[in-house]
């Protein structure tokens, strides 16, 4: 047999485009003043490349459009609402399922129906909204991920596991009867989209067992993760997706899922359970928060949408293409020298701010001017994963310090091409090239919850304005940045 190495290529082709507009350095720059430093606040017609984040941001086939008029807008009991509780049960395998506007209006039905005040839930790292949900609901999230995943050059390749140790300790220090569920989030998102092994699942499968303590699987990511279990555990290389999956809600008693993510669709979620019981207590809290049981806060058309996702997203071919993309981009930065969390995680691409801008404190929020510094540099927009995220702790008011500080590189589904990512890959090198000039921010407004995505900033000292004029002269008369060659 040829050893030739054979690519692999999207499983699609395209058929409708959405131009972008380049932009210049003195239009980013205003761009950017008027979003207060932060990307969450810049209009996304002032984007080149859009790289915030891989929820909702998605390329919809033909086949999810096509359902998209087969939508049933009925008040009560829409055929698409069966179509979704339908392939949920096939594919992920869960009885009960409750829709949600989206994977945080999940999270908040199940911390309003498990949480008392005074609980402790673990979790193999936060995600913010997840987190969030948990504390409104009087509960304290505690992590108990391995140590492995706090360092972004830790090469073990199930950085999201469960420490059971850190598992069985707490459970030693609360109680059982104070853990209502441990929360395991498939491709950890703050660790950088690190997945988690399905042996590691099965040992805490029985922990929780032997402790009468449920599992909730954040299910937002989940087929991703199944990708990482068939190529690296060993074992499964001949099995597919869908039957991985499978195995990975077997050994749990639910989930919470932004469909936003994995299910290729621009809005939509759902809380789907085993447990009759807890799935009555939801059907009672959905009507308050989201909508009747069987809508929750979509239209009929967005459940056809993610009910046809389900299907698509599952397949083999999918998944190896979209982490195929995204890993086509991680490893051009690696051989740029460009610092990055590895292993390459699932739907994005993490640069480690501390080593790429290491004369910036972590209180000056290196990893918001890294975004600040890539955005003025290319139109690129990216996301901070940080200090800035990790918010402050309620018992003490201050800053928590996260050991990871992060720019997130987020790819959207069958949204960019291969020469996107030559682009970003190349962006990032010129931002690296230049980093001494980057400086820190200081925080201007904070808002009390989930402060990242609305906090204003103001660089320190004149960071910006001195890269300004370098650049004004240097472009004087030129138009800006790209080789034909
Ligand atoms: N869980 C995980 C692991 C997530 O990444 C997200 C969202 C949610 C839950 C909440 O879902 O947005 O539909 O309400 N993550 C987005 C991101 C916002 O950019 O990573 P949602």
């Amino acid at each position: 047999m040829s050893t030739r190495r054979r690519s692999w290529a999207e499983p699609f082709k395209i058929k409708v485009v959405e131009p972008l507009a380049l932009t210049t350095r003195a239009q980013r720059e205003k761009a950017i003043e008027n979003a207060h430093y932060n990307t969450f606040l810049l209009r996304s017609e002032e984007v080149y490349i859009d790289l915030l984040t891989d929820s909702g941001t998605s390329a919809m086939s033909d086949y999810q459009w096509a359902g998209m008029m087969l939508g049933d807008e009925a008040y009560a009991g829409s055929k698409n609402f069966y179509n979704l509780e339908n392939n949920i049960r096939k594919y992920y395998g869960y009885p009960y399922t409750v829709p949600t506007h989206q994977g945080r209006g999940a999270e908040h039905l199940l911390a309003k129906i498990m949480i008392r005040p005074g609980d402790f839930i673990p979790g193999n790292m936060y995600f913010t909204t997840t987190r969030a949900h948990q504390e409104l609901a009087g509960g304290t999230f505690r992590d108990v991920i391995i140590d492995e995943a706090h360092d972004p050059a830790n090469l073990h390749p199930f950085k999201g596991n469960i420490d059971i140790g850190k598992l069985e300790a707490l459970v030693k220090e609360v109680g059982a009867d104070h853990i209502p569920y441990i929360n395991v989030q498939a491709c950890v998102n703050m660790a950088g989209g690190q997945p988690i092994s399905l042996s590691n699942l099965k040992e805490v499968r029985k922990v929780c067992d032997s402790h009468g303590i449920k599992i909730i699987l954040d299910a937002t990511r989940a087929m991703e993760n199944a990708w990482f279990i068939k190529m690296g555990e060993p074992g499964h290389k001949d099995r597919s997706c869908a039957a991985i999956l499978k195995d990975m809600c077997d050994l749990t008693d639910g989930c919470t899922m932004s469909g936003k993510k994995d299910l290729l669709v621009n809005i939509g979620g759902f809380l789907a359970l085993r447990d009759k019981h807890l799935y009555e207590l939801a059907c009672q809290q959905v009507v308050l928060y989201e909508g009747l049981h069987t809508y929750g806060g979509m239209a009929g058309r967005d459940m056809e949408a993610m009910s046809r996702g389900i299907e698509e997203a599952i397949q083999d071919d999918h998944l190896r293409a979209r982490i195929g993309q995204v890993h086509y981009l991680g490893n051009k930065l690696i051989q740029e020298g460009i610092p990055i969390v590895q292993p390459i995680g699932g739907h994005a691409v993490y640069l480690d701010a501390k080593r790429f801008l290491p004369h910036i404190q972590q209180s000056d929020f290196p990893a918001q001017a890294l975004t600040v510094a890539l955005f003025l540099e290319s139109g690129v927009r990216a996301m901070e994963r940080g200090i800035v995220s990790a918010g402050r702790d309620p018992a003490t008011g201050d800053h928590r310090y996260p050991n990871l500080e992060l720019v997130r590189l987020t790819i959207p589904r069958r949204v960019y091409t291969q020469a996107h990512m030559d682009v970003v890959s190349e962006s990032v090198a010129a931002c690296y090239e230049e980093r001494e000039w980057v400086g820190g921010l200081k925080m201007t407004y904070e808002p009390e919850t989930l402060r990242f995505f609305q906090a204003h900033f103001e660089p320190i000292g004149t960071w910006a304005s001195a890269k300004n004029r370098q650049e004004n002269a240097a472009l004087a008369g030129s138009s800006e940045g790209m080789q034909l060659d």
